[in-house]
């Protein structure tokens, strides 16, 4: 449910001035300086919303804070800006009306802040969408670029906007901004030369010489330090609290954002730099021959830069600075300029420069943000206009903003007042006439055509003969000393005659908002606002993209000999396209006060908010609104808000809300003088009413809500009644049920013991009988039983003594048959049954023979010894022969299946056995192994690649064999090798070939029959290899070395078989000694290795361990 609020509720003071009882100054700003206190800067006076400068940062300008007041009604919450700024949008965007928010105050009282929160809670509440949100980052942006080129720090701002600015943000039919346009207003440019003791130039300079890189400041020719500036004031360039660096990265970042190409940001800086440049330029006087003086500038380092930066030519400025051409009539006449002139030609062209780049920057802006869309545009302008200003020295600038202020003044007054009458007219209640102080003479003597300070000032700088700043004054003395509201020393009205506070130089206007002394000097000049035509053209001649644009008067081609219009003619120009602008506009007024002089926050004093109050205007803003009724509510609200005073409107009304009021003001006996019913809203004519309603309704709230809470407590005594009581019920129920389901469960576990005792005694008894009737139907069955059997024992035994009285008398009758046929039939059976049957019977049986055999055929594997058994004895022979056949059948058969490298292995095993098996005891152990050949792999081993080449022929085993020194027996390792032709023995480690023995010089091998793997070479009897004796060796792979060599002698055709000599001792020839090898029986201190010791020098004995 919605709450409905208003402002009434939870206000400190009163929210709204117009509700203020009783009405003075004093009470006004006590009310004020309470709300300030506790943080409640926004009062209103009707729709007019006063803002407090709270000089601080606080929490109400949060998105939460922007969603509490959208779309709410303006006098719902507690005045806030943003209830303004809801309030203009929706009847923009919902009743078609432009809209504009008009914020004064005085210098720092907050104008500029207060134009971005409005324009920021119009971002967030108005559409969204990736172009919209564009348009608003665009429009957002603007102000800090804006604000770094037109604001500065002042005595009574540090932010101190320095010209006027009217933005006008569009919005098509939904809402959605579409762009805008910026107008601005006579920029202070004054303060680019000079600036007041204790203030700053405009803000840019600072920035660019603090935050730019140092890339950056080479390139422009400028030095970070403020003090090499002529331009910039020293004594305040640091501001508390502002942080120019960072400053100048937001600038740059929000001309990004605003659509500024990177090099026009850069022309702009250039432009910066360039004013800078030209303060420093300094002028000497120097003597010319007819005496007088001509100026010449002192260093020409800065102008050389400035004119590198610029684009233009040294000279020509320099000429500029120098001499001044005027031209008239067709005729140009030139003078040189004295030192003064060329300064305030310098001066004149810095003001110049920087003031038009402004101008420039708001265009360029404006190109941006300029709505794309040409359908008609709602719009809602925002006006942050330079606040009324009153210095110690007060001279044309402030002039021109005070006449400005005066103008927005009088359109307050004007649109105020005109508003109060239309919405009396509207609602149809009589409108009584309101005294007030109308400033439009004042603006009368300022902008009057005939006689106006402005047209004066006018009429003065162009004409001719010597124009100064006293025959200006003079010329006011004269026209406006009657006027009530100018004062001057020398006028006609000799009540100021003796007016010490009042200089000669000066005059003074009482403006709406206090008078203010203005000095002379220098109006005319400001008000000229004169360029020597040299520099223009100087400028204009400039190679810079942005100059050139800038002094378009200086092109020689369009010379305009007729005078630019005046500053002040101008800025009246514009202020009057304002005014009418906004007169075609729904007003929104947001009046900004200062609360002290010292920037500060929580300091209140009293006399400044007094006087701003006074001009602002404050209390007869209040008077206007209140003359005719202080306060106004549509019925709507006022019923909801009341009716609870009335029986008949409590709780509902159900007729029409306007009738609901007037029976509730009846009822409440409010005097009829006290109010006026409107068409939609009721009128109370004095907030006592008001606040006697206000009270009566808090009264009222408190009885209903104690009645709220009289009858809520009774609810909720008899709500927890009736819980307790259903709670009883249900758990009575549940403990019956309880209970009777536990009697039954008892009765029935009852019943089932007593019906199981029946049914046990019944079944018993049931099985009782069954048993005796099943006994008796046994004994009948037994004994009918054994009758039978008896009777068919009976019965069996006469049928078994026929059977064999039948099968006797049939054996006799067959035998007496086979008797009788025999006798007659020997004679032939006797000659041929019997061979016949014979010869039957063997080949059945035969024919059985080979069947079984067939199914029981033993499997294809040679070593297979099964084979089954035979059935008859006589089938012995052909049974043992059929054994032999399909054996050497299916040897035959794995025959075939071997390769020619296995075949060659199988040969050279079978070979070994014919050699050695049963004759030597190694055999054995040798048969598993296969004969590999190679175990040296002389081919691959590199150490050995020269044993390789030295053998010619393949090798047909390589082995580590143990040479077995004649000496001691002792082995020595050594390479054999076996070739086709030769045995070859080489060194182990070195391959180097010891001896190579061709095989036809072996005559034998001597082996032992033991296990051991000795052999002797035995050499020819004179054969070369012989004289050194012969070979006594022992491998691991003897029976493969012996195997191998009888091969070759076996192969070989050329060759001799070689010997075999297998025995236990055999002899060897040693050189020339005949040595015995014997093999015994080795000991068992041998272990399991074979030794062979020399024993004598005719016997070598090899123990060979024994074989288990
Ligand atoms: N609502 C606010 N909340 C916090 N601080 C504020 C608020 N309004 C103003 N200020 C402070 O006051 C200073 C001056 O405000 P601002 O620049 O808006 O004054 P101004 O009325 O525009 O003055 P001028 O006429 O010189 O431009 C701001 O820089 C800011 O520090
Ligand atoms: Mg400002």
């Amino acid at each position: 449910m919605e709450v409905k609020t208003s402002l009434l509720d939870n206000m400190i003071g009163v929210g709204d001035m117009v509700l203020l009882e009783p009405l003075s100054e004093d009470s006004f700003l006590e009310n004020l300086k309470n709300r300030f206190d506790h943080n409640e800067i926004y009062t209103y006076i009707g729709s007019v919303v006063i803002s407090m400068n709270p000089y601080r940062s606080l929490p109400i300008y949060t998105p939460d804070k922007v969603e509490e007041y959208r779309n709410r009604n303006f006098y719902e919450l507690s005045p806030h800006i943003y209830a303004l700024a809801d309030e203009a949008y929706r009847s923009l965007r919902d009743q078609d009306k432009d809209q504009c928010i008009l914020i004064t105050g005085e210098s720092g009282a907050g104008k500029t802040e207060a134009s971005k929160l409005v324009m920021s809670y119009v971002a967030a509440v108005c559409g969204r969408g990736q172009e919209v949100n564009k348009v608003k980052e665009q429009l957002l942006q603007s102000n800090p670029v804006l604000e770094a080129f037109g604001n500065a720090k002042t005595v009574r701002n540090d932010n101190s906007s320095r010209f006027g600015k009217y933005m006008d943000i569009e919005f098509d039919f939904k809402g959605d901004p579409l762009g805008g346009v910026i107008s601005n207003y006579l920029l202070e440019k004054s303060r680019v030369v000079k600036q007041p003791r204790g203030e700053r130039n405009f803000h840019v300079f600072y920035q660019l010489l603090s935050g730019a890189s140092d890339d950056t400041l080479k390139k422009l020719k400028l030095d970070r330090d403020f003090s090499k500036y002529n331009y910039l004031s020293l004594d305040s360039a640091a501001v508390n609290g502002l942080d120019d660096a960072a400053n100048f990265r937001t600038v740059r970042n929000a001309m990004q954002i605003v659509g500024f190409m990177e090099d026009e940001v850069q022309s702009v800086l250039e432009l910066v730099a360039a004013v800078l440049k030209l303060g420093n330029i300094e002028f000497k006087p120097e003597s010319r021959c007819n005496g007088s003086d001509e100026s010449r500038i002192k260093d020409k380092n800065d102008l050389k830069e400035m004119c590198e930066l610029l684009g233009t030519e040294q000279s020509v400025l320099e000429r500029a600075f120098s001499y001044r051409t005027v031209e008239a009539k067709m005729e140009k006449v030139s003078t040189t300029l004295n030192v003064a002139q060329a300064y305030y030609a310098r001066d004149a062209l810095a003001k110049n420069l920087y003031s038009r780049l402004f101008s420039w920057l708001v265009t360029r802006i404006n190109e941006s943000i300029k709505a794309q869309a040409k359908t008609r545009h709602k719009v809602m302008g925002v006006l942050d206009i330079y606040g009324f200003e009153i210095f110690e020295d007060n001279s044309f600038e402030q002039f021109i903003i005070n006449y400005c202020n005066e103008k927005l003044q009088q359109i307050f007054i004007e649109l105020t007042l005109r508003e109060e009458q239309e919405e009396y007219i509207r609602e149809g209640i009589e409108w009584t006439n309101i005294e007030y102080f109308n400033n439009a003479v004042i603006c009368d003597l300022i902008e009057n055509n005939q006689n106006g300070i402005l047209a004066m000032l006018d009429e003065e700088c162009l004409r001719p003969g010597t124009v100064t700043d006293e025959t200006f004054l003079d010329k006011l003395n004269t026209i406006c000393a009657e006027h009530q509201h100018f004062e001057s020393r020398l006028s006609k009205n000799s009540k100021f005659l003796t007016d010490h506070s009042l200089p000669h130089n000066c005059f003074r206007i009482q403006h709406y908002a206090g008078k203010v002394l203005y000095r002379v000097e220098g109006f005319v000049d400001k008000n000229n606002d004169l360029l020597y035509r040299d520099l223009s053209q100087a400028m204009f001649k400039a190679n810079h993209s942005l100059i050139k644009q800038l002094f378009p008067e200086g092109n020689p081609t369009k010379v305009n000999l007729k005078r630019p219009p005046t500053a002040g003619s101008q800025f009246r120009a514009s202020v009057g396209t304002l005014m009418r602008n906004l007169q075609t506009k729904n007003p929104n007024y947001i009046r900004c006060i200062k609360p002290n002089d010292k920037k500060a926050s929580h300091i209140f004093t009293d006399s400044l908010v007094r006087h701003q109050l006074r001009y602002l205007g404050l209390m007869e803003n209040v008077r206007v609104r209140r003359a005719g009724y202080a306060f106004r509510q549509p019925y709507e609200p006022c019923l909801e808000r009341y009716k609870m005073l009335c029986k008949k409107t409590w709780p509902h009304w159900r007729g029409p809300a306007r009738e609901g009021v007037e029976v509730l003001m009846a009822d409440l006996q409010v005097p009829a003088e006290e109010f006026s019913y409107g068409r939609s809203k009721i009128f109370i004519r004095n907030p006592r009413t008001l606040f006697s309603l206000e009270e009566r309704r808090r009264q009222c709230l408190q009885d209903l809500a104690t009645l709220i809470q009289k009858i809520y407590r009774g609810w909720k005594c008899r709500r927890q009644f009736l819980l307790l009581k259903k709670s009883q019920i249900v758990v009575a129920a549940w403990y019956r049920r309880y209970a009777q389901q536990k009697k039954y469960q008892q009765i029935k576990s009852a019943t089932t013991v007593v019906q199981s005792y029946t049914r046990g005694w019944q079944a018993r008894k049931l099985l009782r009988e069954l048993k005796h009737q099943k006994k008796c139907e046994e004994a009948v069955t037994t004994i009918a039983a054994f009758w039978h059997g008896t009777q068919a024992r009976r019965e069996l035994r006469k049928l078994k003594e026929e059977a064999r009285r039948k099968h006797a008398v049939a054996v006799i009758w067959a035998y007496w048959q086979g008797l009788k046929v025999r006798r007659e039939y020997r004679k032939f059976f006797r000659a041929n049954a019997g061979k016949k049957i014979y010869d039957f019977t063997i080949q059945r049986i035969m024919q059985k023979y080979f069947l079984g055999l067939k199914s029981s055929m033993p499997s294809m594997s040679p070593v297979d010894k099964n084979w089954p058994a035979r059935p008859y004895r006589f089938l012995d022979g052909v049974h043992s022969e059929l054994r032999r056949i399909f054996h050497l059948w299916r040897c035959k058969k794995y025959r075939g299946q071997f390769t020619e490298e296995k075949k060659a292995v199988y040969e050279e095993k079978l070979e070994a056995s014919e050699i050695f098996k049963d004759k030597k005891a190694l055999y054995a152990s040798s048969v598993s192994q296969p004969f590999k050949g190679d175990y040296v792999e002389i081919s691959k081993n590199p150490k050995y690649q020269k044993l390789n080449s030295a053998v010619v022929e393949k090798v047909l085993l390589a082995d580590v064999v143990n040479k077995i020194n004649r000496a001691n027996g002792k082995g020595t390792a050594r390479i054999f090798l076996l070739t086709k032709k030769s045995v070859v023995l080489a060194d182990q480690k070195t391959g180097q070939v010891k001896a190579s023995v061709p095989l036809p010089d072996l005559s034998s091998v001597s082996v032992s029959t033991q296990s051991d793997g000795f052999f002797a070479l035995r050499l020819k009897e004179g054969s070369a290899s012989a004289v050194k004796g012969d070979f006594l060796l022992s491998s691991e792979h003897l029976i493969e070395i012996i195997t191998k060599l009888h091969r070759i002698g076996t192969t070989a055709a050329d060759r001799d078989q070689i010997n075999i000599d297998i025995s236990d001792e055999f002899l060897v020839q040693f050189k020339q000694d005949k040595v015995c090898v014997k093999f015994i029986q080795g000991a068992p201190k041998n272990g399991n290795s074979v030794s062979c010791k020399r024993k004598n020098n005719r016997l070598l004995e090899v123990s060979v361990p024994t074989t288990a």
